[in-house]
């Protein structure tokens, strides 16, 4: 994504009304936010199905049918944890090559192609017949997520009028919400189905792939990337289209000084790294996605029907609470919408860590209690925990799930905005991974205990927001750095020299 644009206006406002083309591509290109959802709900539900596990990690299936087998252990495995995290280390490496290929072919041609690769892996996973087509198939999806988280939260911001930027930026989460929970509701469905329920639930993937695909087709490119490569009068003609209007001199002439900016800047990592004022906003951008994943919601998201299971829920009673903790995350998801540009960034992340914290903490200590190595809890205990996780899932829907991305694509500034979101990103995918990959083993070492490990980091996340994060609330991403990172009480010392400099010049000396 290095070298993307997005157009600004500094104090004035745009004019530029939400029209029928945007929604429509905004709409159209979420649907990479629908398989990045589809993907983290679907892989939790299969790995709970016994035809799946018989079929492919029979080790997982004998020990989960051990009357005495250890409840916190049945489904400790490393190929199953392979299967559901290989995809992220697949998206690390898209994303970065995505960045690049955005930059010199647009952003329209980088979501075809992520679609492309989202269709062979959900075609690889319907008719695996071995574990390395289902890893393989893992793969693909996930170089189809690399390329599509780095290229869609940047497309709709593009062709967003400024005004509506925020909110047209949160359908991207929406959908990533949307996703999960029809993956929840179509492994409920094809769990009853015998022998090849998990091909449907894995193929199923094709279908939002083929619409991406489609629509790809018919959404535009943004007029920054078509400007950036060299094609002005495209950009023109494109952004009189979705804007519906003639009048867009002011805004493309911003688009083409923004870009006449971004694009003296040859090497923005470089950049990134070597200039010390750019590190406030990388460090922050990049700790928040590491605690963004660390607050343990995919634990949730991909292993709640195993983790109800571990508690002593049958099969169907387990993926069907995981439909609840599915549909309670996209409804909240709404809450961010409203709340975000009126309570502020800082709030909602205190709030909702604390109420995280409350979540984890109650969860941890019933199952400490309750859930011994070889018993089930009783049903009351059950639907303690399912309603605490609820609420751990309901808190994160509003606060660090949207947050997230909406801080780390706001605190840049533009000549680096699109390098520091790639960090951002890969620090997400790779946290994204590691949970993924680790927390069946975590579970069977560390028991109930785990919940306190993320409790721990909730409270640790809580006191960095409070004392490390500036608030961004309303402040246009032009003054970001002046209005806050340079007088923050600890950030303000990466800007000591540029102060120093800019009293010289005050007192009319060359600045050293
Ligand atoms: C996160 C995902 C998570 C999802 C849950 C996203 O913001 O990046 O990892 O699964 O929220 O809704």
């Amino acid at each position: 994504m290095a070298g993307g644009v997005i157009a600004s206006s500094g104090n004035r406002e745009l004019p530029g009304k939400l029209t029928k083309q945007v929604l429509f591509c905004t709409f159209i290109a979420s649907f990479g936010g629908f398989l990045f959802g589809y993907d983290i709900g679907i892989s939790g539900g299969v790995t709970s199905m016994d035809d799946f596990l018989e079929k492919f990690f029979p080790k997982v299936y004998a020990r989960k049918h051990r009357a005495r087998e250890n409840n916190y252990c049945k489904f400790n495995d490393e190929y199953l944890q392979l299967f559901t995290s290989s995809l992220y280390l697949a998206a690390i490496f898209a994303s970065f090559l995505s960045s690049m290929f955005s930059r010199k072919y647009g952003r329209r041609w980088t979501i075809a192609v992520s679609s492309l690769f989202f269709l062979a892996g959900a075609f690889l996973n319907l008719g695996a017949k071995n574990l390395g087509m289902l890893i393989a198939g893992r793969l693909f999806l996930g170089l189809g997520l690399g390329c599509a988280n780095q290229s869609i939260p940047v497309f709709i911001s593009e062709i967003s009028p400024a005004k509506y930027r925020g909110g047209l930026n949160i359908v991207f989460q929406l959908l990533i919400t949307v996703g999960i929970f029809i993956a929840n509701l179509v492994n409920y469905g094809t769990s009853k189905i015998k022998n090849h329920g998990w091909r449907i639930s894995l193929g199923g993937a094709a279908v939002p792939a083929a619409i991406l695909l489609v629509g790809s087709y018919f959404i535009v490119d943004t007029p920054a990337s078509l400007v950036e490569r060299g094609k002005k009068e495209e950009g023109l003609n494109t952004l009189k289209k979705i804007r519906d209007s003639d009048n867009v001199s002011e805004e493309f002439n911003e688009i083409v000084r923004a870009t006449e900016v971004a694009n003296k800047i040859k090497h923005p990592f470089l950049e990134l790294a070597m200039k010390r004022h750019n590190w406030p906003p990388l460090i922050s951008a990049t700790v928040l996605h590491f605690f963004q994943q660390f607050t343990g919601m995919n634990v949730i998201m991909f292993y709640a029907p195993v983790l109800f299971q571990t508690m002593g829920f049958g099969g169907d009673a387990a993926l069907m609470s995981a439909m609840i903790t599915g549909a309670v995350n996209m409804f909240s998801t709404l809450i961010s919408n409203f709340t975000v540009d009126v309570v502020g960034r800082k709030r909602l992340l205190v709030a909702g860590a604390l109420t995280m914290l409350t979540g984890q903490c109650v969860v941890g200590g019933l199952l400490k209690q309750y859930l011994l190595s070889t018993n089930s809890v009783s049903h009351i205990v059950s639907i303690v925990v399912v309603i605490f996780i609820c609420l751990f899932v309901f808190a994160y829907a509003w606060s660090w799930g949207p947050l997230g991305w909406l801080i780390a694509s706001e605190v840049f500034p533009l000549e680096t905005r699109n390098a520091g979101y790639f960090f951002a990103v890969g620090m997400n995918m790779l946290c994204t991974f590691i949970i993924a990959q680790a927390f069946l083993t975590m579970l069977c070492n560390m028991r109930a205990y785990i919940f306190f490990f993320f409790a721990t980091i909730l409270v640790i996340m809580t006191c960095a927001v409070i004392a490390m994060l500036p608030e961004t609330k309303g402040i246009p991403m032009e003054e970001m750095m002046d209005r806050t990172w340079k007088v923050h009480w600890f950030w303000k010392r990466f800007y000591q020299n540029e102060v120093d400099a800019e009293v010289q010049l005050e007192k009319g000396k060359p600045a050293a």
